[in-house]
C-alpha cells in the first residue's frame, strides 16, 4: 500500500479514483491533516462521532460546504471579492436554514420540511413520479441508445423536485441550468468569468423562487411552498405560542434553494453511477432482474459503494482530540462519506458491489445525525422506480462508448460520471 502522503488528494488522478487514497489514510493517519487546518476524518466510527456532535462541530458560516480551488486544495471561507459580492447583493439575503443551520435554530427549520418528505408523504409520489420515468423512456426507446445523464438520470429527479416543490415544469431547463451553474462554486477552480456566471445564476434562481413564494403568499398552493408560507417557527426557547413567527422571503428561499439544487444533482449521480455497476458486475444484474426486490437494496449498496456525496465539512468549535490528535478550534474538519463507507472495520469484503449484504442501509452516505438527508425517502423513490422502469423497458443494455473514455467530474464534493452512453434492446 502506497504511503498516504504519497497522494495529492485534489489531484484529478485521487478524485477520478479516490479508494486507494482512502484505504491509505484508513490504516496509516485516520485523521489526516490534508492541508494546514485540515483535517480529514476517514473512519466509520469517527464520522459519526462528529456527525452527531453539532455543538463542537458546527455547520454554520458555510462550513459544510468545500470550497474546492483544485490542485490548491480547499479555501478557507472569506468574504467573496467585491465584485461578486455586488451581484450577490441584488439576491436574497443569505440565512442559515439546513445544511448551514446549527442548533437550536436548525432543528426547527426542518420540522417545517419533515413532513412533506417524510417516507409516507413520499410514498404517496409514487404514481407521479413513475410517469415521469415512462415518459423520459418514451422520448429514447425508439433509438435504442441513450446518453444516460442528460437523457434521463439528471431529468428525473429536475422534474420530481420541481413537482413537489410546486416549481413550474415548463421553467425545467431554466432551472436546470441555474442550478448547474451556481453548484460549479463547488467543483474546480473558477475562473474569475465562471465566478462571476455561478454568482449571477445563483441571484437569479433566489429572486426566481422569491416571486414564486410572493405570489404564493397570496393563495397558498398545495405544495411545499404553500406549506412554508403558512408556516410558523418558534423563534426563541419559550416555547410560548406568541413566539411563534411565520418565515420572512429569504429564509423560505434559503430552504427552497436548497432542495431544489441537493435533490436534482445526488439522485442523478447516484442512477448513472448504478448503471455503470451493474454494467460491469453481470451477476448482479441479472439477479435484480430475476427478482425486482433486491432494487431497493441496489439502491443503498449504490449510495455505499459509489457515494454521490463524497465529502462534506464542519468547523470545530474548541480543541478537540479525535483518534489521538488534536484539532484546534477554528480548524475545518472534512468528513469523507465516500471513505467510511468502504471502512473493512464495518463493511465485510468493502469494495464488492453486493447488493444483497446484510448491513446496507449502515451506510453514512444520506450523513448521520441532525442533518441526516431530509430527501432521503424522495432520493430512494426515484431511484427504485428508474431502475424498475428501466429494467422493464430496455434489455441488454450495454456500454456505447470505451470504458476507459468514462470521465468523473473533477469535483471534491460529487462522485458525478459526466456521461454514460449505452445502448439497449427494447424489452
Ligand atoms: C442519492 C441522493 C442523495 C444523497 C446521496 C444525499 C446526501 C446527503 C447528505 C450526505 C447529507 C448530509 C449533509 C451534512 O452532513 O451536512 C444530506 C443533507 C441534505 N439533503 Fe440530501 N442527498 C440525496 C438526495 C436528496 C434529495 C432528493 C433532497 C431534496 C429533496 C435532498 C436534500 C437535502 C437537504 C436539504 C439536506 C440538508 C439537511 C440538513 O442539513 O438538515 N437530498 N444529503
Amino acid at each position: 500500500m502506497k504511503s498516504v502522503h504519497s497522494f495529492n488528494p485534489f489531484s484529478e488522478d485521487t478524485i477520478s479514483c479516490p479508494y486507494p487514497f482512502y484505504d491509505a489514510m484508513r490504516q496509516q493517519d485516520p485523521v489526516h491533516e490534508a492541508a494546514p487546518g485540515v483535517f480529514f476524518i476517514s473512519k466509520y466510527d469517527t464520522i459519526n462521532k462528529v456527525l452527531r456532535d453539532p455543538h463542537t462541530f458546527k455547520s454554520g458560516e458555510g462550513a459544510a460546504f468545500l470550497n474546492f480551488q483544485g490542485e490548491e486544495g480547499l479555501a478557507t471561507p472569506t468574504r467573496p471579492p467585491e465584485v461578486i459580492q455586488k451581484i450577490l447583493d441584488k439576491g436574497q439575503p443569505s440565512r442559515d436554514t439546513l445544511l448551514s443551520g446549527d442548533p437550536p435554530h436548525h432543528v426547527r427549520y426542518r420540522s417545517l420540511v419533515n413532513r412533506p418528505l417524510s417516507p409516507g408523504r413520499v410514498a404517496k409520489l409514487k404514481p407521479m413520479v413513475t410517469t415521469v420515468v415512462d415518459e423520459l423512456i418514451d422520448n429514447f426507446i425508439e433509438d435504442g441508445k441513450v446518453e444516460l445523464v442528460s437523457q434521463f438520470a439528471m431529468m428525473v429527479p429536475l422534474t420530481v423536485v420541481s413537482i413537489t416543490l410546486g416549481v413550474p415544469t415548463e421553467d425545467l431547463e431554466k432551472y436546470k441550468d441555474w442550478s448547474v451553474r451556481s453548484v460549479a462554486t463547488l467543483a474546480g477552480q473558477l475562473t474569475p468569468e465562471k465566478a462571476i456566471d455561478a454568482a449571477t445564476a445563483s441571484v437569479e434562481l433566489q429572486n426566481y423562487i422569491a416571486a414564486k413564494v410572493e405570489e404564493a403568499r397570496k393563495d397558498p398552493p398545495d405544495n411545499l411552498i404553500g406549506n412554508l408560507v403558512q408556516a410558523h417557527m418558534l423563534e426563541d426557547e419559550t416555547g410560548d405560542e406568541k413566539n411563534y413567527r411565520p418565515l420572512d422571503t429569504p429564509e423560505i428561499v434559503s430552504v427552497v434553494q436548497q432542495l431544489l439544487v441537493a435533490g436534482q444533482e445526488t439522485v442523478n449521480y447516484l442512477i448513472t453511477s448504478l448503471t455503470l455497476l451493474l454494467l460491469d458486475n453481470p451477476k448482479q444484474m441479472t439477479a435484480v432482474r430475476n427478482d425486482f426486490s433486491l432494487i431497493p437494496k441496489m439502491v443503498e449498496e449504490g449510495i455505499r459503494i459509489e457515494s454521490p456525496i463524497q465529502a462534506l465539512g464542519r468547523f470545530a468549535t474548541k480543541d478537540v482530540e479525535l483518534e489521538g490528535k488534536v484539532i484546534p478550534k477554528g480548524s475545518r474538519v472534512v468528513m469523507l462519506y465516500g471513505c467510511a463507507n468502504r471502512d473493512e472495520a464495518k463493511f465485510k469484503d468493502p469494495s464488492k458491489f453486493d447488493v444483497q449484504r446484510d448491513d446496507l442501509t449502515d451506510h453514512v452516505g444520506f450523513g448521520a445525525g441532525p442533518h441526516y438527508c431530509i430527501g432521503s425517502a424522495l432520493a430512494r423513490l426515484e431511484s427504485r422506480i428508474a431502475f424498475e422502469r428501466l429494467l422493464t423497458r430496455l434489455k441488454n443494455i450495454r456500454l456505447d462508448q470505451p470504458r476507459d473514455s468514462l470521465r468523473y467530474q473533477y469535483n471534491f464534493i460529487f462522485r458525478a460520471l459526466t456521461e454514460l452512453n449505452l445502448r439497449f434492446d427494447k424489452a
